[in-house]
């Protein structure tokens, strides 16, 4: 019996797509693999980088019953993988104008009162393609250290995967961008140099200078460029 390969020489293996079989290279991430078997990806699909959380993926290899999740935009293929895409999980979302609100605990149980189902069993971290603890800033959030939240779920890209499994129903990553958002307006500390450049700004002190750099072709621009002032390392 022959073995198909690439062009490159590469020995294809077999992956399940919707329960079909497709022979696929083995160097190719999930995404890749759908396309290469036929797929033409409208949803499910952003960024392919990593950061967008579109492509969350659920799958089983063969003989194996754990159920594994990965980013189909960064998850290399393995043989006898079975995959399951989740181009959007529906779960609880509350409305809120963020500019009413205060950072207060209260504000994130009343928005979220589930949040205190949270039972602690750790499978939403295990679910998550970003490696953030998710239990650890849902417990953050139980005591309602807002600011620990918006810490430890920086990375969070909203893929939902952490809320597709939750015995308590919990929607992980809506409670910890509302977090996010409460200390990004309300607790993160402000820069006072900021504020100074700001009014500086404000009051027309660089006006001038704008104007010039404005009036500039692009090669004049770019000799600026070349001969600005830099630090040193
Ligand atoms: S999966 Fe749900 S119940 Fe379990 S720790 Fe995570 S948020 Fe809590
Ligand atoms: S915390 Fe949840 S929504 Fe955010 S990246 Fe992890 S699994 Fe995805
Ligand atoms: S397509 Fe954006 S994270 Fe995969």
């Amino acid at each position: 019996m022959t073995t198909a390969r690439t062009s490159e020489g590469e020995e294809l293996i077999p992956v399940y797509i919707m329960g079909k079989c497709y022979m696929v290279p083995p160097s190719l991430t999930i995404m890749k693999a759908m396309e290469w078997a036929g797929y033409k990806l409208i949803r499910g699909v952003g960024c392919r980088g990593g950061f967008c959380g579109a492509c969350a993926t659920a799958y089983r290899i063969q003989g194996d019953p754990k159920l594994y999740f990965g980013l189909a935009c960064q998850t290399v293929v393995q043989p006898g993988m079975y995959l399951a895409q989740l181009p959007f999980f529906p779960a609880r979302r509350a409305s809120y104008d963020i500019a009413q609100l205060e950072p207060t605990p209260t504000t994130l149980f009343s928005l979220y009162p589930e949040l205190l189902r949270c039972l602690g069993c750790g499978t939403c971290t295990k679910a998550c393609p970003q490696e953030i603890d998710v239990r650890a800033y849902m417990a953050a959030g139980m005591r309602g250290d807002i600011a620990k939240v918006a810490d430890l779920s920086f990375d969070c890209i909203m893929c939902g995967l952490c809320a597709a499994r939750c015995p308590a129903e919990e929607a992980q990553y809506n409670i910890a961008i509302l977090a996010r958002r409460l200390y990004g307006r309300y607790l993160a500390p402000r820069s006072r140099h900021l504020q100074e450049r700001l009014e500086e700004i404000r009051a027309g002190k660089f006006d001038e200078a704008i104007a010039e750099l404005k009036s500039l072709s692009v090669e004049e621009l770019k000799a600026r460029y070349e001969a600005r002032d830099i630090e040193p390392a």
